[in-house]
C-alpha cells in the first residue's frame, strides 16, 4: 500500500526528532502541507525549524496538545496527525512526574479525540522502546507486555494504552512506532550523547551513572525519521513497529568513542551516583519493520562522528541552551558516586 499524505499535523515538531522529521519530509515529500503544533517547553526550540521557516505549505502554531480548542481547530484542517509532543527525559521525570502525565497521557488523549472527531486517515503515535522496561535477556517483540519503570516510560505506556483504547472503542486508525535511543544534531544537551559531547568540548567531566555498563541501541535520527515516514505511508493501520538497529552499546563505550573522536583523554570520564530505577538494557526485535522494507543506513561509528562534528560546528545552538535553568537541573541531577 502507499498512503497519500496531504495535510499533516505534527505535534511536538520543534523538538529533536520532530524537527528532524519535518526537515526530512520537506525534502522527501515537498507537496505535503505541514502544520507544527508545539508548546515550546525548555526542549522545544524554533531554531530547530529555521531551515523550513517561510517555505510554502509549512506553518508553525505555538500551543499545547492538552488545549482541546487549539487541537480541535488544527485537526479540522488536517488529514493525519503524527505525535512527537512529550516530556521526554527520564531524569526530569524523577523530579517532576506530573508534567509527564499531563502531556504524555492527557495530551495524547486530546489528540486521539480530535483525530477521531475529524475522521483522520491515520494517527501515528511516536512511542519508545522504554515501555517494555528493562530487558536483561532476549529482545522485545511488539506483542510483549509493558513493564515501565520510570515516570517517563510509564506515562508513554499510558499514552499508548489510551491510543489503543481509542482504536478498539472508536475505530481510530492508529499506528505506533517504538523507537530506540535516538541521537544526532539538535538533541537537547540533557540526553547522554549531547551531554558527553558538549562537556568534552568544554573539558568538563563526562558523567556516567554508576559504572557506565547500561546498554542502549543507539539509532541515528535520520534513520529514525525515515522509519517514521515509511510507517506513515506504507503500514496497515492498527500496527505497532519497533524501530532500532539491533546493535548494543554501553554508556562507557559511547564516552570512550566521543573522547577518541575528539582526541581528548579518557580521564575526563567520571562515574557518578546511579539513576534511581535505572534500566540497564533495552533491546528490540526489529523483524517486523524490516519486513515492511525499512532498515538503518548509518552505523554508530558514522553517526557519532557526524554528530560530534555538528556540535563542534554549532556551538551557538547548544551554548544558548546550557545556561540558567539548565545548570539548576544539572546540579540537582548529578551526585557523586559513593562506593
Ligand atoms: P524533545 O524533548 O526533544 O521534544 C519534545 C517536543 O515536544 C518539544 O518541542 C516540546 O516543546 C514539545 N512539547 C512538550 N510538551 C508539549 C505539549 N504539551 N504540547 C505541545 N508540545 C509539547 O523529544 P524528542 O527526543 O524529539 O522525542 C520526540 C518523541 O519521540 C517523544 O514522544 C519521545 O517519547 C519519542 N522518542 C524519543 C527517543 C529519543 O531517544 N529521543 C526515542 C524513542 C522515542
Ligand atoms: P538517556 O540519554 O537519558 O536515555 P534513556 O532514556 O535511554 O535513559 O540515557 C542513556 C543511557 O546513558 C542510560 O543508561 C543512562 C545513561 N546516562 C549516563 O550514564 N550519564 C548521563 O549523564 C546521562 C544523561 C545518561
Amino acid at each position: 500500500m502507499s498512503r497519500s499524505l496531504k495535510r499533516l499535523l505534527v505535534a511536538g515538531g520543534a523538538g529533536f526528532i520532530g524537527s528532524s522529521f519535518v526537515r526530512h519530509l520537506r525534502r522527501s515529500r515537498p507537496g505535503v502541507e505541514i502544520t507544527v503544533l508545539d508548546k515550546l517547553t525548555y526542549a522545544g526550540n524554533l531554531a530547530n525549524l529555521r531551515d523550513v521557516e517561510g517555505s510554502d505549505g509549512y506553518r508553525f502554531v505555538h500551543g499545547d496538545i492538552c488545549d482541546v480548542g487549539v487541537v480541535d481547530k488544527l485537526a479540522a484542517e488536517a488529514d493525519a496527525i503524527v505525535n512527537f509532543a512529550a516530556e521526554t527525559h527520564v531524569d526530569r521525570s524523577l523530579m517532576d512526574p506530573y508534567a509527564f502525565i499531563d502531556t504524555d497521557v492527557r495530551g495524547t488523549a486530546v489528540l486521539c479525540e480530535a483525530a477521531r472527531k475529524h475522521e483522520h486517515e491515520v494517527f501515528l503515535l511516536i512511542s519508545t522502546d522504554e515501555v517494555y522496561g528493562e530487558v536483561l535477556d532476549g529482545r522485545s517483540a511488539e506483542t510483549d507486555g509493558f513493564r515501565p519503570r520510570s515516570p517517563y516510560s510509564a506515562s508513554k505506556a499510558a499514552g499508548e494504552h489510551i491510543a489503543s483504547a481509542y482504536a478498539e472503542s472508536f475505530g481510530l486508525p492508529l499506528l505506533v512506532t517504538r523507537g530506540s535511543n535516538t541521537y544526532g544534531p539538535y538533541q537537547y544537551p540533557e540526553k547522554l550523547i549531547p551531554v558527553l559531547i558538549t562537556n568534552a568540548i568544554d573539558g568538563m567531566p563526562l558523567p556516567l551513572y554508576k559504572d557506565g555498563t547500561a546498554v542502549r541501541d543507539f539509532l541515528f535520527v535520520e534513520d529514525h525519521c525515515r522509519a517514521i515516514e515509511h510507517v506513515l505511508v506504507e503500514a496497515p493501520v492498527g500496527t505497532v513497529y519497533n524501530v532500532g538497529t539491533g546493535a548494543e552499546t554501553t554508556g562507557l563505550q559511547v564516552a570512550e568513542a566521543v573522547l577518541d573522536i575528539m582526541g581528548k583523554p579518557r580521564s575526563l570520564i567520571e562515574f557518578v551516583a546511579d539513576r534511581p530505577g535505572h534500566d540497564y538494557r533495552y533491546a528490540l526485535d526489529t523483524s517486523r519493520i524490516t519486513a515492511l522494507g525499512w532498515e538503518p543506513r548509518v552505523t554508530f561509528a558514522e553517526g557519532l562522528e557526524s554528530t560530534v562534528r555538528w556540535y563542534q560546528q554549532n556551538e551557538d545552538w547548544w551554548r544558548a541552551l546550557k545556561s540558567g535553568e539548565y545548570w539548576d537541573y544539572y546540579r540537582r541531577n548529578y551526585r557523586p558516586l559513593v562506593s
